[in-house]
């Protein structure tokens, strides 16, 4: 028996996914590695123990494109090593650069795109077969069909689930429209499936993924009456979507953040400059009243409502009083939350024929904003401390007698395990009083009630 079990064990080929990039790589990699899974392979922690390598990229600036190269590079040595260990990259560099990836590192054996890794059980017996394996299609078939179902053991708490994929808007500066195709939406009935499925696998928290999730449409379904149908599943206690786009966004959704019990008071919203001219240049279609007055709305509907949003610095054309604008929306706004960025041009956007900000006035600028973004988040933050959240605990931390969980707000929270009452478990929620502000975290105690 014991042997026969040994035997089994060996059968089975070991896979290594790195993910880089957005949320739904991260959603990606999980689905490869299932799909991977009736191939034969289980995953492992690090590249050095793998039979099969797989970097899922992302192409959205210039360095993280660049990264996939040398991270390849690192692997040169293991390959030697190990004649027979498989390369494969997937994602958004895959979709964008194609047989390019093989031609500049050919021990690269798979090239795969965000669209087709349901086909890689087929890819992988071409490559088990000494030949090279390229797909970047963007098939009629839709992916989903095709995968296994999501039938793994227990997970963690907190799971997203991708429900739009796609971009139909074309921002100046933006490869997501060209290297995820046009925007498509899953059919209701499978994602409240696949989320029911999570559920029963001890997930409390779900997070629906689209590059435009507020764009979700499936006949006359839209993001709003997805949540709706998600508040309605026992066990699911939080909802949440990202990343939102200003133009899309619908009055009942606004709605649905006063009202929707188990929709959480956070909201994505990225609008890249406060300047108008900047914002006609980029292609986003609005302007910053718009984004402002929208902002407004939804602290009407939940005024604790925590806003985050993303910013390009330096994008062709910004000149100082356009930074100052992007300034007084930021300051206007107030932020608990922003990913900011220097602008990065892209082969193959409108905005990459254009001239460029000098680097050293982009870096000024990038340092300046997030300055204003980090004070501001830190103020919020200081602001939590004397308060009672709800924390839904999702690993132990670092510290004996210490774990760590998310607060309605998103706010990461270290909470001390109480001398009485024992331990604290991951996937319940517990009332926490904050009694401290951190760099990126909040720290605080459980209160018995
Ligand atoms: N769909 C989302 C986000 C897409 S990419 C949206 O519309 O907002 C995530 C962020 O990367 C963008 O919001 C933008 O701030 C940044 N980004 C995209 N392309 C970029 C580029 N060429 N250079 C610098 N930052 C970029
Ligand atoms: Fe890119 Fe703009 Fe689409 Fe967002 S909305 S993915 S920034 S093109
Ligand atoms: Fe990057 Fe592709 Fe996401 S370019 S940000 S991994 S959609």
């Amino acid at each position: 028996m014991r042997e026969k079990l040994v035997a089994v064990m060996s059968n089975k080929k070991k896979l290594f996914i790195k993910t880089y990039g957005c949320q739904m790589n991260v959603y990606d990699s999980e689905r490869m590695a299932e799909a991977l899974g009736t191939s034969g392979y289980d995953p492992v922690g690090t590249p050095e123990e793998a039979d099969m390598i797989l970097l899922n990229t992302c192409h959205i600036r210039e360095k993280a494109a660049e990264k996939i190269y040398s991270e390849l590079g690192r692997y040169r040595p293991l390959k030697d090593a190990k004649p027979d260990l498989k390369i494969g990259v997937a994602g958004c560099v895959a979709q964008a650069e194609g047989a390019e990836i093989m031609q500049r590192q050919p021990m690269v054996d798979l090239v795969v795109g965000p669209q087709t890794y349901h086909r890689l059980p087929e890819m992988m017996k071409q490559v088990d077969a000494g030949q090279k394996a390229l797909d970047t299609d963007f098939p009629e078939e839709d992916k989903f069909d095709h995968l296994p179902k999501r039938d793994l053991p227990k997970r963690g708490p907190s799971a997203f689930l991708t429900v739009q994929e796609g971009c139909d808007k074309f921002c100046a500066f933006c490869v997501v429209p060209y290297t995820r195709g046009a925007e498509v939406s899953r059919s209701p009935g499978r994602i409240l499936r696949e989320a029911q499925d999570l559920v029963e696998r001890g997930v409390r928290e779900i997070n629906l993924l689209g590059q435009n999730v507020n764009a979700y449409q499936n006949d006359d379904w839209g993001l709003t009456q997805l949540i709706w149908a998600l508040n309605d599943i026992d066990g699911l206690e939080r909802i949440r979507f990202t990343t939102s786009h200003p133009n899309d966004m619908t009055d009942d959704l606004i709605e649905a953040h006063g009202s929707c019990e188990k929709l959480m008071p956070y909201l994505h919203l990225p609008v890249q400059s406060g300047s108008d001219k900047v914002l006609k240049g980029m292609n986003r279609q609005h302007t910053a009243e718009q984004y402002i007055r929208l902002i407004e709305r939804f602290r009407d509907a939940r005024p604790d409502i925590l806003i985050s949003g993303d910013f390009i610095v330096g994008f062709p054309g910004e000149e100082d009083v356009d930074h100052q604008a992007t300034m007084d929306l930021i300051r206007e706004v107030n932020y608990g939350q922003a990913y900011s960025f220097k602008y990065s041009a892209r082969p193959g956007t409108p905005a990459a024929e254009r001239a460029f900000v000098a680097a050293e006035v982009a870096d000024v600028r990038l340092q300046e904003l997030q300055a204003l973004i980090t004070q501001q988040q830190r103020a919020l933050q200081e602001a939590m401390v004397g308060q009672k959240v709800k924390v839904l605990i999702e690993k132990k931390g670092r510290l004996q007698g210490q774990m760590i969980g998310k607060s309605q707000h998103l706010h990461a929270v270290h909470v001390a395990e109480p001398a009485i009452g024992g331990a604290l478990n991951i996937g319940d929620i517990y009332s926490v009083g904050i009694i401290k502000s951190e760099t990126n975290s909040l720290g605080g105690e459980v209160i018995h009630t």
